[in-house]
């Protein structure tokens, strides 16, 4: 028996039936775009959620994780998936997806979990905490659900339940994506397809900084962007072109709303050139974008703070790095910084120190590996 099999065997008092993993995620660009109809180019990193579980028959579903342990084993019915205010709101929301969508609920089930995935960093441990558990209803009900339909599921139950309106970017990254690609997805159709990444070094640096209004901010951002749609009377934002935009943008009376439409339509046709940048592996060009990137999250989406700009231009200004931005809805939480293999080392030591010295504090890195979606570990 694995550390995985003892732990959950540790709580339950029996051995788990099957085991998955569902990973985070990075955005290398296309921020905010989702929900506008637009252009993501996120991958799936090799830090995210394990999941085991085993069913029961009468009627009460129990999870635990190593990560709220204090919060010991929490208790719901299936009868009443109603929420507690806890972690484990996230997966019985998906259960409750699950049902809302027609799928047979199941009679009861024990479900363990344990990340690595830093918390409230920008790198999706709740989509990913939503996709091991569609993932693991799969497997235990064997109900016929896709991948792709495991993260429609993850986002209606973030969407419906939880009361966050995200986008369904984290989500379809943690289930369909693909080592060492990552995915130029388009929101909208959820077409998609896998671009290689190459041998450049990807590292991930944490500001440290958790913004306690992140999901109601994020919410401002959706109405705001609602707003100028209305307005455009387009289909949606990122429908436009920066062409097309310019030319209607007089039509949008409050200055807010047309910041905001004027990142979302920018960005989405930096995701575009982006993405074509790197299939020539003109990883200059895709650096650029990037950087671009950061600035109109800065100065029009408003969704950085000082520590991510800082952590931005320090590394913009390091020889031999291509890009860096912030990644994920923002208000703190993670750079991604894309470079020269060669230059990994320089860069963390140069991050690190120049952070200390303006912040008072050594940002945690990680060289992340870009790695597949969800999968089962062991099958029942
Ligand atoms: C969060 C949401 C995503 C996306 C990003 C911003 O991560 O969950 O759907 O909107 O913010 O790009």
């Amino acid at each position: 028996m694995n550390i995985i099999e003892l732990s959950f065997e540790r709580v339950f008092n029996k051995p788990p039936e099957a085991v998955c993993f569902a990973p985070g995620r990075v955005n290398l660009i296309g921020e905010h775009t989702d929900y506008n109809g637009g252009h993501v180019f996120p991958c799936a990193v090799n830090l995210g959620i394990r999941c085991a579980a085993s069913c029961r028959s009468d009627g009460v579903i129990r999870f635990f994780s190593e990560n709220f342990k204090n919060d010991g084993i929490k208790e719901y019915s299936v009868a009443d998936l109603s929420l507690q205010n806890a972690w484990s709101d996230y997966p019985v929301s998906v259960i409750r997806a699950f049902k809302a969508f027609g799928y047979p609920l199941p009679n009861g089930a024990d479900f363990w979990f344990s990340g690595d995935l830093p918390d409230g960093a920008g790198l999706s441990s709740s989509a990913a905490l939503e996709v091991a558990t569609g993932t693991m209803l799969r497997e235990l009900f064997s109900i016929p659900v896709t991948e792709q339909e495991i993260a429609v599921l993850g986002q209606f139950a973030e969407n419906r339940f939880i009361g966050v309106n995200c986008g369904i970017m984290d989500q379809f990254a943690s289930a369909m994506g693909l080592s060492e690609c990552a995915v130029l997805l388009n929101a909208e159709t959820l077409e998609y397809k896998y671009a290689p990444i190459g041998d450049a070094a990807l590292i991930i640096v944490n500001s440290g900084v958790k913004h306690s209004l992140a999901a109601s901010a994020y919410n401002d951002r959706r109405r705001e962007c609602e707003s100028a749609l209305r307005a455009l009377k387009a289909r949606s934002l990122c429908s436009l072109t920066p062409c097309e935009f310019e030319e209607r943008k007089y039509l949008i009376s409050a200055p807010v709303c047309l910041r905001r439409a004027k990142h979302a339509v920018y960005e989405n046709q930096r995701t575009l050139d982006g993405a074509d940048a790197l299939a020539h592996g003109d990883l200059q060009a895709f650096g650029k974008l990037m950087n671009a990137s950061h600035r109109s999250l800065r100065d029009d989406y408003e969704v950085s703070c000082e520590e991510l700009d800082f952590l931005a231009e320090t590394a913009q200004n390091i020889c031999g790095v291509y890009g860096s931005r912030m990644t994920g809805g923002g208000f703190g939480g993670c750079t991604v910084n894309l470079m020269e293999s060669g230059v990994a080392e320089k860069f963390i030591n140069t991050i690190r120190i120049a952070y200390k010295q303006r912040f008072g504090i050594i940002p945690e890195v990680y060289k992340i590996k870009v790695g597949n979606g969800a999968e089962i570990i062991k099958d029942r």
